[in-house]
């Protein structure tokens, strides 16, 4: 579904010149819960960021459904709109908006109809557990519920991709424990794929393929769902 042949991104600050990621190679199919492990600067968001299109500044290739990016700004966007969710890790909610108002915002870009939205956005909610929280802003949420409502918003346009960075590094081990679960079983649910980068064994317990990134370089893939 997406694949990443011969990466490399180098950023240049003045003078410096930093090579982030050498020769990345990656498949990511339908459905599979893929972890990004690795310590801090190992290139982990850098990835990331190339897999949700959101930085095309790289060497290599990548295709999406088959399709080759042509680094264009229009298609990225118009990937990202349709078939692509993003979870991070301080939630990134609009403080402004109520959590009803959140989980809907991808819909609306969508074009959907008020009662179609509306719809969803009800059912997701329901989904993570916060429907009597639809009318809450943010800022009353707990972190836990905050990043419920930041994954319905991932999820309700029914991407085929979800890139989540450390989406449990604000969270105690508890709460941590239940959002990995959610993402999981809402993505078998609906096969939607999830690349998670995080530092949490938690995370990685419940994924089908864990890769081990180091200065940039995979040394390692570990295949788990195949047992
Ligand atoms: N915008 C940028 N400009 C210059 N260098 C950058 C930029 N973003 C990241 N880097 C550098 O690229 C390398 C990889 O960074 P990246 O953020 O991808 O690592 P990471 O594995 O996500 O780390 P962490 O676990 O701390 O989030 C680091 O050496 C970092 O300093
Ligand atoms: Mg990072």
């Amino acid at each position: 579904m997406l694949q990443l042949t011969h990466i490399e991104k180098t950023y240049t600050t003045g003078e410096i010149q930093l090579q982030a990621l050498r020769d990345v190679n990656l498949h990511i199919q339908a459905g599979m819960m893929v972890a990004l492990c690795g310590p801090s600067g190992s290139g982990k968001s850098t990835l990331l960021n190339i897999c949700g299109l959101l930085n095309q500044d790289y060497f290599g290739e990548v295709r999406f459904a088959g399709e080759l990016l042509m680094r264009d700004y229009r298609q990225a966007m118009e990937i990202r709109r349709t078939h692509l969710g993003f979870v991070f890790q301080k939630f990134n909610l609009v403080p402004v908006m109520t959590a009803f108002e959140n989980v809907a915002y991808p819909l609306l870009l969508n074009g959907l109809k008020a009662v179609e939205v509306k719809r969803c956005v009800m059912a997701m909610l329901d989904h993570v557990g916060l429907i009597k929280f639809a009318h809450y802003r943010p800022d009353r949420l707990s972190g836990g519920q905050q990043q419920r409502v930041a994954i319905a918003r991932a999820l309700v346009h029914q991407p085929k991709l979800v890139i989540a960075d450390e989406p449990t590094a604000s969270l105690d081990s508890e709460t941590a424990e239940q959002i990995v679960a959610l993402m999981k079983s809402l993505g078998r649910e609906k096969e939607t794929a999830f690349i998670v980068a995080s530092h949490d064994d938690r995370m990685t317990l419940h994924c089908d393929k864990v890769i081990h990134l180091k200065d940039g370089v995979i040394q390692l893939e570990e295949n788990l769902c195949a047992a």
